[in-house]
């Protein structure tokens, strides 16, 4: 069993009282927070940046350099937005995060808005988590209470409001820009980008627009330092991440450990697979918008380099670990028709290309497709990616194209068997 776990965020969660004021700050919480109100705004930032913390929501944007975006002095209000709509499936940190420590969440809020010189905070949260969307209330009344939110916070002269959104359920409500626009109270449509939200975000005014996980790590950064956070992970990816390890494994659950860990010692911490004589046939890296990977990358590092190198992405670390027992066309397809449904409509490409890609994907998996749908499927899926109007079409794809290039025959069994050829009980001749 290797020990190469780093809990930070995570650390408190077996604290029966971890999500409440007392709890937090019993193990070290609201420490951080008087050290960001002694320093100059513009020292935070540089601290942020000289960690070389790069956003938790997908894309690996270094934060601090997001920040400097910010114009100062414009007369404009700033805001800061959270994003909290986690909705790709297989992503499933940043709700659990929310519910066992939504104080750490906060106080890295304070933070961010007094190095960004926001006075209004939002955290858009999805609709559908009613128990986190109480928990996060309950937690902003308290540092209400507490004198963390309000006017003159802790005697510095600094204001904060935070206001919690709940979304109304819509995957497209995690880009940044349709959830901006949803946020302002209109249906949520991407934007055109430039101007990018640092010069007209919310209401027109520069907004900084960062994922739980990144704002939630801007405390411990300020209390332990920029070298303490650098000092993790590898060379161009650095400090912890939360790894969401779900499927077929034994201890799904969160993970948290420096990047750039491999996923054989992650379903070693978990483990191991779940069922004996099934091996790992398939997995994400980071939500189902990430090339799919196969045992033959067990040993990458998990980090935004490794990943890339290896033909995938990161993204969310929502690592899905399907056995030899499953088919992989079954799982493209489910993934297909959530792309289909969530497409809001906007833009051509993405609206009838997801359309199309299910059929085609539907004939392979009831075994009536041909040779022709498995390249009608690269085409069109070819015909969406970079000609989409924001990343969910390029993301739709991803899906049945790597599932393609790596089990093109067994997608070609479908056909000759009028079905799936898949036995379950005899699967592990299906192991990559
Ligand atoms: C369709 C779609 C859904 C997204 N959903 C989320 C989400 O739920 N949470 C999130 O943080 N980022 C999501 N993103 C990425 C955001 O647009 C944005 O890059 C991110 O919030 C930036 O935060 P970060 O720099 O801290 O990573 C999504 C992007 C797309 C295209
Ligand atoms: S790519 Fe899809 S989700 Fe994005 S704007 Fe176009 S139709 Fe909407």
């Amino acid at each position: 069993m290797t020990d190469t776990l780093t809990p930070v965020l995570t650390a408190n969660w077996d604290q029966p009282d971890s999500f409440t004021l007392a709890g937090y700050s019993r193990t070290g919480g609201y420490k951080a927070l008087p050290k960001a109100l002694a320093m100059e705004p513009d020292d935070v930032i540089a601290t942020v940046k000289n960690s070389v913390l790069r956003g938790r929501g997908g894309a690996g944007f270094p934060t601090g350099m997001k920040w400097s975006f910010i114009p100062q002095n414009d007369g404009k209000p700033h805001y800061l937005t959270v994003n909290a709509d986690e909705s790709e499936p297989g992503t499933c940190k940043d709700i659990p995060l929310m519910m066992a420590n939504p104080h750490v969440l906060i106080e890295g809020i304070i933070i961010t808005c007094y190095a960004i010189r926001a006075s209004h905070a939002f955290i858009y949260v999805r609709g559908e988590v009613l128990h986190v969307i109480r928990r996060l209330q309950y937690a902003v009344a308290q540092a209400y209470e507490a004198g963390y939110l309000g006017k003159d916070i802790l005697g510095t002269g600094f204001d904060l409001d935070l206001v919690v959104h709940a979304g109304a359920g819509a995957y497209i409500c995690g880009e940044e820009t349709a959830l901006l626009t949803s946020l302002e109270g209109y249906r949520g449509l991407p934007r055109n980008r430039p101007p990018f939200p640092a010069v007209e975000g919310l209401y027109a005014s520069p907004t900084v627009i960062n994922n739980v996980e990144s704002i939630s790590s801007v405390p411990s950064i300020i209390a332990n330092g920029p070298t303490w956070f650098s000092g993790l992970g590898t060379e161009k990816s650095k400090g912890y991440g939360i790894f969401s390890l779900s499927g077929h494994v034994k201890h799904p659950g969160q993970y948290e450990a420096p990047l750039g860990i491999t996923l054989r010692e992650l379903i070693d911490l978990a483990g191991g697979m779940l069922r004996p004589g099934h091996p790992l046939k398939f997995w994400t890296p980071g939500g189902s918008s990430t090339p799919l990977l196969t045992r033959e990358h067990l040993d990458i590092p998990l980090d935004f380099e490794g990943v890339g190198a290896a033909g995938s992405m990161l993204g969310t670390r929502a690592l899905q670990l399907f056995d030899t027992t499953t088919c992989v066309l079954r799982a493209a397809l489910r993934w297909t028709e959530f792309y289909q449904h969530e497409s809001c409509g906007k833009c051509t490409p993405c609206r009838e290309g997801t359309y199309w890609l299910v059929r085609a994907v539907e004939r392979l998996e009831s075994g009536k497709g041909s040779d022709e749908d498995l390249e009608t499927i690269l085409d069109v899926g070819n015909n969406i990616v970079g000609r989409a109007f924001c990343a969910l079409g390029d993301a739709a794809p991803v899906p049945i194209s790597s599932a393609i290039k790596y089990f093109r025959d067994e997608i070609i069994q479908h056909q000759k068997h009028g079905g799936c050829p898949f036995d379950p009980a005899a699967s592990t001749a299906w192991a990559v």
